[in-house]
């Protein structure tokens, strides 16, 4: 974004990050609202995580979600290693399993986030997802999460089976184009305690 010059595109206050008029009782819309967001599922080492941050710039924002709290501790302390302050900023958010107590107008519970099957509704819609683990059937959440125009790329099928790179695209009616990209292995997208029973 900052390579495109906003004040070609508005004559007034082209660079404050607000919504500016453009005549005919519109406006063109605040910069913050285009940078783009990316969903990491299986963020692992937080290698990808880091990658799809520096890659939406310091505007957007790439988050993480892991099932191993290890696993997201050490992929925090790889990323201020390597990125030190993109994790401060909040251009990278990383999320664990736990349990957070939802209160909402006629129900109290407590609900799991960490389950990267289920994805992160609390930042969606996003631009990008990208899931590092296997899936056995397509994740519904994950599509519901996805912007239109946004894209999904995800292992599909079970393991040790036959496994295909899938390129799944929101179309405008608000429809997926799915497309099988190449043949790969993953490791499963499954539940913690299938994965690591604490071994
Ligand atoms: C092949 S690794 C991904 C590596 C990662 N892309 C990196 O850069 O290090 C797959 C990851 O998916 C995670 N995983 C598997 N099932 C999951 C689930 N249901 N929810 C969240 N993470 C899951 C695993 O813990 C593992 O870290």
């Amino acid at each position: 974004m900052t390579l495109v010059d906003r004040a070609n595109y508005c004559k007034h206050n082209p660079y404050q990050d607000r919504p500016q008029s453009i005549g005919f009782a519109v406006t063109i819309s605040a910069p913050h609202m285009h940078a783009a967001k990316a969903l990491d599922v299986g963020s692992g080492s937080g290698y990808l995580t880091a990658c799809m941050a520096v890659m939406v710039g310091p505007k957007g924002k790439a988050i993480g979600i892991d099932h191993i709290p290890e696993l997201v501790q050490m992929s925090i302390e790889n990323i201020e290693r390597d990125q030190p302050g993109l994790i401060k900023s909040g251009n990278i958010k990383m999320i664990g399993l736990n349990s957070i107590y939802l209160i909402t107008s006629n129900s109290h519970s407590f609900v799991e986030v960490g389950d990267g099957r289920l994805g992160y509704p609390e930042e969606a819609k996003y631009d990008a997802i990208h899931v590092g683990a296997a899936a056995p059937t397509l994740p519904q959440q994950l599509i519901e999460q996805l912007k239109v125009g946004g894209r999904l790329i995800i292992p599909m099928g079970k393991e040790g089976g036959n496994q295909a790179l899938e390129m799944i695209d929101k179309l405008a009616d608000g429809t997926i184009k799915r497309e099988s990209v190449m043949s790969v292995v993953y490791v499963p997208l499954t539940d913690k305690e299938s994965q690591w029973p604490g071994r």
